[in-house]
């Protein structure tokens, strides 16, 4: 990203007045020349305060307000990015905060404030970069290898863009994390679902068993009682037969006397019949005539015919007295037939009843043999078992969570291993560092310091001099430092156009020269600055009570006066 800055614009803040102040800023190195508390310095808090939000030095907010004025401070800050270009107001007594983009202002909704994180990431670096390597000021900037390993790392991690790194890691961790634990969670419900599974299998088992045992004893209940009722009808069947038996009997007894009673009836008949015609004969034979031949019955011949005629009669008479004897004792057992009918009747009735009991035994056991188990558990297991088929399901989406997850975990684990200490960063900061010593130690040269500094990839860092011993930092004399800083700083704008992933066209050095730094440094500090800045085309702010404000390499110096307690800036070609 490269912002070019364009001008600078304000009024109220510090010891400036209601009067506008305006920088454009210009290519090369320009001086910002005056005396001790002019307002050189407050510069830097206006372009920082309209950037953001704060006072560049360690002073309170609102102590940036004219004390004179006491209002309207405003503060405008004008730069490109790209084909856009914006323009930043802010201000205090009226609190003001708007941007402008191509002179629009950009419409913000009531609900969402305009924040310093999205004026951040218009301009792309925040205030601590912005503070070493935009705007350097030894006495409110601590030098570089002053600062913290951690800060150091945050900086050069920042402006080389290699605090994404550090940010996936970060993420990563905490991802890395989350799925492990969403992989546990998974694991757990696969756990418990199986223990479920072996649960309900346990108890559809259970339920088939007591189905089983209840089938067998209801089959021997059920068998038992069929074999009752096959034996009732048997023994039913048996009484019956001999029901029918004697019902058969009788009957038959009915028919037969009833037959011998027509026979001896038509046998009394006959006999009657013939007795009465052999009485007619007999009449006619006492009354002396032959029957047949009407002759006078006086010869032994019809003598003989009437006694054989009598003892016919006589033989006839037995036995129509034996045949109506018979008839009696025979109309004697009929009368006993209606006994038997009324047995017949009766064994009827025990028949009927009988083959009744038998069908409805027959119809009894034809039930049994359809019925099965009489206790119903289908209902049950059929709950067991769309329990069992629902748990199945869920194993096997489990096991699928779970190889997913694990898929899951194994990319994060490679991110995570790529984007670590030891990763792709390790292997960018080992590359990028030994390009840094490099010019470092070029500048250091330059500006003949000659020490060695050399940063490793953590950005711990030796200086060794001459003879290669160890130098401490704080041993070097205060214009030494200013050089070593100097060198370093060089490092980091020749770094930035190439490398880096901000750049822009604004560099301003505050105090620097008026520090301990000699002439010589001076002389060597502008060249070295000087063909940077020549070669980056970039607009150089040097402010100074102290330099040689005739010195050739300047372009312009901007000189501040301060009259009735105000500052004001006339431009000096
Ligand atoms: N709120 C304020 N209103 C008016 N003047 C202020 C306010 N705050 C500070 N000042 C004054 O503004 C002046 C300018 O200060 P500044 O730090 O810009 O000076 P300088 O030119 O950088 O000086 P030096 O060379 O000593 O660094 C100082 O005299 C300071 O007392
Ligand atoms: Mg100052």
């Amino acid at each position: 990203m490269y912002i070019e800055f364009e001008k600078l614009i304000f009024r109220n803040i510090l010891s400036y007045g209601n009067n506008e102040t305006e920088i454009d800023f210009k290519p090369g190195i320009n001086i910002i020349f005056a005396k001790n508390g002019s307002g050189k310095s407050s510069i830097l808090d206006a372009l920082f305060f309209a950037l953001y939000g704060k006072p560049y030095r360690n002073i309170k907010l609102s102590s940036l307000v004219n004390s004179l004025n006491k209002k309207n401070m405003v503060c405008r800050v004008f730069f490109k990015k790209g084909d856009d270009h914006y323009e930043i107001i802010r201000g205090q007594k009226p609190d003001l905060l708007s941007y402008k983009k191509n002179g629009v202002e950009v419409a913000l909704t009531s609900t969402k404030k305009l924040i310093q994180t999205d004026l951040d990431q218009i301009i792309g670096i925040d205030s601590f970069l912005f503070k070493n390597i935009v705007a350097v000021a030894t006495t409110y900037n601590q030098p570089f290898l002053s600062l913290s390993n951690t800060d150091r790392n945050k900086l050069v991690e920042n402006l080389f863009n290699l605090a994404i790194l550090r940010k996936i890691e970060k993420a990563i961790k905490g991802e890395n994390i989350i799925a492990k634990q969403n992989l546990t969670l998974v694991m757990k419900d696969l756990e418990n679902a199986e223990n479920q599974l072996n649960l309900t299998n346990t108890s559809i088992a259970n339920i088939n068993q007591t189905i089983l045992t209840n089938q067998n004893k209801a089959e021997s209940l059920r068998d038992k009682e069929i074999g009752d009722l096959i034996e009732k009808n048997e023994k039913n069947t048996k009484i019956l037969n001999e029901f029918r038996e004697k019902s058969k009997i009788a009957t038959s007894n009915i028919i037969d006397v009833r037959s011998k009673k027509d026979t001896l009836q038509n046998e009394i008949n006959d006999l009657t019949v013939s007795i009465s015609k052999i009485d007619i004969y007999l009449s006619v034979l006492d009354k002396g005539s032959c029957p047949v031949c009407g002759n006078i019955l006086t010869d032994d011949k019809h003598i003989q015919d009437k006694d054989s005629k009598i003892e016919e009669r006589s033989s006839l008479l037995k036995l129509l007295n034996e045949d109506q004897s018979s008839l009696r004792d025979l109309n004697k057992i009929e009368e006993n037939n209606v006994k038997n009918e009324k047995i017949i009747a009766d064994c009827n009735n025990i028949i009927t009843i009988g083959e009744a009991k038998i069908s409805d035994n027959l119809a009894k056991i034809k039930k049994l043999r359809e019925t099965k188990s009489e206790i119903d558990l289908s209902e049950l297991l059929e709950k067991e078992n769309s329990i069992k088929s629902k748990l199945n399901t869920d194993i096997i989406s489990f096991k699928k969570e779970i190889t997913d997850k694990n898929k899951e975990c194994v990319i994060i684990d490679n991110v995570f291993r790529i984007t670590s200490e030891d990763g792709i960063r390790h292997f960018l900061f080992g590359k990028l560092i030994n390009v840094f010593n490099n010019i470092v130690n070029k500048n250091l040269h330059n500006l003949s310091v000659k020490v060695q500094v050399k940063f490793d990839s953590n950005l711990d860092y030796v200086i060794t001099g001459l003879r290669g011993e160890n130098i401490e930092y704080n041993q070097f004399s205060g214009g030494e430092r200013t050089r070593i800083d100097m060198g370093i700083l060089l490092a980091f704008l020749n770094l930035s156009g190439d490398l880096a992933n901000w750049n822009t066209n604004i560099l301003f050095i505050d105090e620097l020269f008026d520090s301990g730094i000699d002439n010589e440094g001076i002389d060597a500090l502008l060249k070295s600055l000087n063909s940077l800045i020549m070669i980056k085309n970039q607009s150089c702010y040097l402010i100074s009570h102290r330099l040689d404000t005739h010195n050739e390499t300047f372009k312009s110096i901007l000189k501040i006066e301060k009259n009735s307690g105000f500052s004001t800036i006339s431009n000096q070609n």
